[in-house]
């Protein structure tokens, strides 16, 4: 099923059933005009926690809250119409219990209109995705890299290197078995992601795994060229939005400063454009 010909928003069992076809394609959105440059195009947006560092200037998912997400969620909601919006659960609004995970994600939900929630966390997270999903709250997993964790994982490592391997495999078993209709699969060896992909029943969707996972996700500012405070390996600029957006700024800086700019085309005369016959 290709995105730009399906008419009906897709659910999450649309997305599970994707597994193993045309591969899935998903973006990262925070703002109502970049979710409709991506509607058509994007199997799923990801409202993603990623809006701390890209948009609020954070260095860290840590800080990112509840408010934040169902603000950008909201946002990003009114853009879509054909594209099904993932949001992430921020960080400390889920890990406590079940409990807690239910109640967030329940709000989450009722106020962003979201189809599903993502959060991170492989074996040690299975209770809880067994939980939310037994009470009608579609998860997708997030395992191998994953942000939130930075301070235990002693950074931004590739994951499931050498004897973490097996680890991984078995974080996304679990989380497989668990009922996730969908995993992301963060900064794993490719030959990993592709065992990872063939092991388990739900999708695979990559972001500096394999081409070969059953979709991708990029954060857009990335893949845009607007986020250049670094760039990770895996992130391939397909525009250079942010370099473009300084040499116009500084066009206008230097135009105002030469009084160029308004010209004439852009200012009003006092008297009433005088209409053309028969208009
Ligand atoms: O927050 C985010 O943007 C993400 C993607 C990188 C998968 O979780």
């Amino acid at each position: 099923m290709s995105a730009t010909a399906k008419k009906t928003v897709p659910m999450p069992d649309d997305i599970r059933a994707m597994k193993g076809g045309t591969p899935i394609v998903s973006l990262t959105a925070y703002t109502t005009p970049m979710a409709r440059m991506m509607d058509a195009h994007c199997d799923f947006v990801l409202v993603g926690d990623s809006v701390g560092m890209v948009l609020h200037g954070m260095t860290s998912t840590l800080g990112v809250t509840m408010d934040m997400m169902i603000l950008h969620a909201r946002a990003v909601a009114r853009g879509l119409s054909r594209a099904m919006m993932v949001v992430d659960m921020p960080f400390g609004s889920y890990e406590e219990s079940p409990a807690q995970a239910f109640r967030n994600a329940a709000l989450m939900m009722r106020e962003t209109g979201a189809g599903a929630v993502k959060l991170e966390g492989g074996q040690h997270m299975a209770e809880t995705i067994a939980f939310l999903v037994a009470r009608g709250v579609p998860v997708m997993a997030h395992v191998g890299l994953t942000p939130q964790s930075i301070n235990t994982l002693g950074g931004y490592k590739v994951q499931g290197r050498d004897d973490q391997a097996e680890a991984l495999m078995a974080d996304a078993r679990a989380v497989d078995a668990a009922g996730a209709f969908a995993v992301v699969l963060e900064k794993v060896p490719a030959a990993l992601a592709d065992r990872v992909t063939d092991e388990v029943s739900i999708p695979t969707i990559g972001i500096g795994a394999s081409a070969g996972c059953d979709g991708q996700v990029l954060v857009v500012d990335d893949m845009l060229g607007l986020f250049t405070a670094f760039k990770p390996k895996f992130v391939k600029r397909y525009a250079t939005l942010g370099e473009d957006g300084e040499a116009a700024i500084a066009a206008y800086a230097a135009e105002v400063r030469a009084r160029s700019f308004p010209g004439e085309e852009h200012t009003f005369g006092a008297d009433a454009p005088k209409k053309a016959p028969g208009k």
